[in-house]
C-alpha cells in the first residue's frame, strides 16, 4: 500500500481562503498532523485521525508523519498560511534528509497558502508592492546578532520589511531592540504596520509612523510591516491605505 505525505497552508485564518486544492487535500487524509490550534482548524470525520502536538516539537512531529506515508497512510502536516513559511515544510524535509532511505521513495507534495505578511499587506492597502523582505524576529532557531544584522542591511537597502514572530512573552526584548535599531536606521519616519489576526474576527490594523511605534503594539500574532522610503499613505474617510509605488526614479 503507498501512502503519501501533503505539507499544507491553511492560509490566515479565515476559511475563504483555504485553497481549493488544500480542502482537497484534507478530504482525502487519513491523518492530520499539526500544532494544536491548526489541526483545531481541521474539522473531524470519520476515517481521520487528527495528531495535534506543540509548537517546539517540529522535527518529532515530522518523522511521526513521514513513519506513517511509509507505512501506506495518506498523511497531511497542516501550517498556517504558507508551509514553506518559517513553517512544517522545511522541517519535514531536515527529517526526509536525515531519516531512513526508505523515506525517499514517499510521494509528498507542498500545497502552498496565503501566508500572513501577503493577508495583513492586503487589509492596509499594498505596502509591499515594491522590493520587499521578510524576518522572523524570533531568535529560537538563530541568534540575535544575526537578526540585527539583517535589519540594518534590510533598512539600509530600503527595503519594505514584513516581519514574522515579532515579540511574545518568552521573548519581550528582542522587539524593543527591533525598533531601536530601525528607528536608527531608516532615518526617517515611514509608516508601520501592525496587524494582528488578520482575515479573523478578532483583526485589528494599526498603523502608526516609526517614531511612535511601540514595543506592546506588536505581540505572537501581530504581523508588522515596516515601509521603505518611498511607502506613502492616502488619507480617505473610509479608511487610510498604505502603499509602496511601483517605481523608484
Ligand atoms: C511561525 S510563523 C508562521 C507563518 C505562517 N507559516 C505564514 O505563512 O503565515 C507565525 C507568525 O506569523 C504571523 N501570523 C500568522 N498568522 C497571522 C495572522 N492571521 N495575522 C497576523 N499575523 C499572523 C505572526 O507574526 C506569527 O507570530
Amino acid at each position: 500500500m503507498s501512502g503519501s505525505l501533503v505539507i499544507a497552508g491553511l492560509g490566515p485564518g479565515n476559511e475563504a481562503l483555504v485553497t481549493p486544492e488544500v480542502r482537497a487535500a484534507l478530504a482525502l487524509a487519513t491523518d492530520v498532523v499539526g500544532y494544536i490550534p491548526y489541526v483545531a482548524r481541521v474539522a473531524p470525520r470519520e476515517g481521520l485521525t487528527l495528531h495535534a502536538s506543540d509548537n517546539r516539537v517540529e522535527i518529532d512531529r515530522s518523522q511521526h508523519a513521514l513513519q506513517m506515508a511509509a507505512e501506506g497512510k495518506h498523511v497531511v502536516v497542516v501550517s498556517s498560511g504558507d508551509p514553506g513559511v518559517f513553517a512544517m515544510a522545511s522541517a519535514v524535509f531536515e527529517a526526509l534528509e536525515a531519516g531512513p532511505a526508505a523515506w525517499l521513495d514517499i510521494d509528498i507534495q507542498v500545497l502552498p497558502g496565503i501566508t500572513a505578511s501577503l493577508a495583513a499587506a492586503a487589509q492596509a492597502g499594498a505596502p509591499l508592492g515594491h522590493d520587499f523582505c521578510t524576518i522572523n524576529l524570533s531568535d529560537n532557531l538563530k541568534p540575535w546578532s544575526l537578526i540585527e544584522k539583517r535589519l540594518r542591511l534590510a533598512a539600509e537597502a530600503d527595503f519594505a520589511m514584513a516581519f514574522y514572530n515579532p515579540r511574545s512573552k518568552a521573548r519581550p526584548e528582542g522587539f524593543v531592540r527591533a525598533l531601536e535599531v530601525l528607528n536608527e536606521a531608516c532615518g526617517d519616519d515611514r509608516p508601520v504596520i501592525f496587524a494582528r489576526a488578520v482575515t479573523t474576527p478578532e483583526q485589528v490594523i494599526n498603523v502608526v509612523p516609526l517614531s511612535q511605534a511601540t514595543p506592546e503594539m506588536a505581540d505572537m500574532r501581530t504581523m508588522v510591516i515596516v515601509g521603505s522610503s518611498t511607502t506613502r499613505i492616502i488619507k480617505r474617510a473610509a479608511g487610510n491605505i498604505i502603499y509602496t509605488p511601483r517605481s523608484v526614479l
